[in-house]
């Protein structure tokens, strides 16, 4: 195959998981496929205990034993990388670091300079400057969420995987997370796939949502979200997206 017809993005392709332990065995995902579009951002939806977070774990490669491949411009994945920056829902800071501390800490192979300056850039892209000093123990949970941000990006990789980053903030900090990422990825055109179970957050990032089934845990449907971004969550098309998707979780219900 010549270098021009690689797809580009992330693809995930008949990929399996089982939990095995001494008495049973627990098949999590089933032949889940899908593809994100360099540069574009995937949503996956899905009840609690759906798959979703084996999914993006598989996707980090922090789970290695699985059937089925993943790629990323067509080089197989396997193990975690610098390629792939991951947030999770806690935002798993270090307590005895500073924010700074705690940024810097995930980057790699740089003077310390380097890193310093790296560090105060992105800090800056997540509106931080200020608290660079401050301990985790000081920060409200947006800002704590914030740092992840920051720490997911600040080795440039190619792609942000999000796990329900902002599921434990109150709706407004919420909101405002959602317009910021938005605004993190039109600057720096990262491929996201963030994992929630809040639908319209889904609905205003994605340009696809992928729906997991939670009977057999697999893909439901792919929706493709063409609405113009910034979106309008009281628009007719938003509403009706909404409408389609909230359908789907109830199916298996
Ligand atoms: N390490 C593990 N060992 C055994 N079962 C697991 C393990 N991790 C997850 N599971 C099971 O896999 C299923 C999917 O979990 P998860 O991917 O966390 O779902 P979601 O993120 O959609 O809530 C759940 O039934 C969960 O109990
Ligand atoms: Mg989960």
């Amino acid at each position: 195959m010549s270098s021009r017809n690689v797809f580009a993005g992330l693809t995930v392709d008949g990929v399996s998981k089982t939990f095995r332990n001494a008495k049973k065995s627990v098949h999590v995902l089933r032949d889940v496929s899908l593809k994100v579009e360099a540069g574009s951002i995937a949503c996956i939806v899905g009840k609690s205990g759906c798959g979703k977070s084996t999914l993006l774990r598989v996707i980090a490669g922090l789970e290695t034993d699985y059937d089925g491949t993943v790629t990323l411009s067509g080089s197989v994945l396997r193990g975690p990388g610098r390629d792939r920056g991951v947030v999770f829902q806690e935002p798993r800071l270090l307590p005895w670091l500073s924010v700074e501390g705690n940024i810097a800490f995930a980057l790699q192979g740089l003077t310390p300079f380097e890193k310093r300056r790296r560090v105060l850039r992105y800090l800056k892209k997540v509106g931080l400057t200020k608290s660079a000093r401050s301990y985790p123990h000081q920060l409200s949970g947006g800002m704590a969420q914030r740092v992840a941000i920051a720490r997911g990006l600040v080795n440039q990789p190619k792609v942000l995987l999000l796990d329900e980053p902002f599921g434990a903030l109150d709706a407004l900090t919420r909101i405002q997370m959602q317009q910021e990422t938005l605004r993190l990825w039109e600057a720096l055109r990262p491929t996201m796939v963030m994992v929630t179970h809040d639908i319209d957050e889904a609905i205003f990032l994605g340009d696809q949502v992928i729906v997991m089934s939670a009977g057999p845990k697999t893909i439901r449907k792919k929706l493709s979200v063409t609405l113009p971004r910034p979106r309008d969550r009281n628009s007719p098309e938003f509403a009706a997206l909404r409408r389609e998707i909230l359908a789907e979780f109830f199916v298996d219900a």
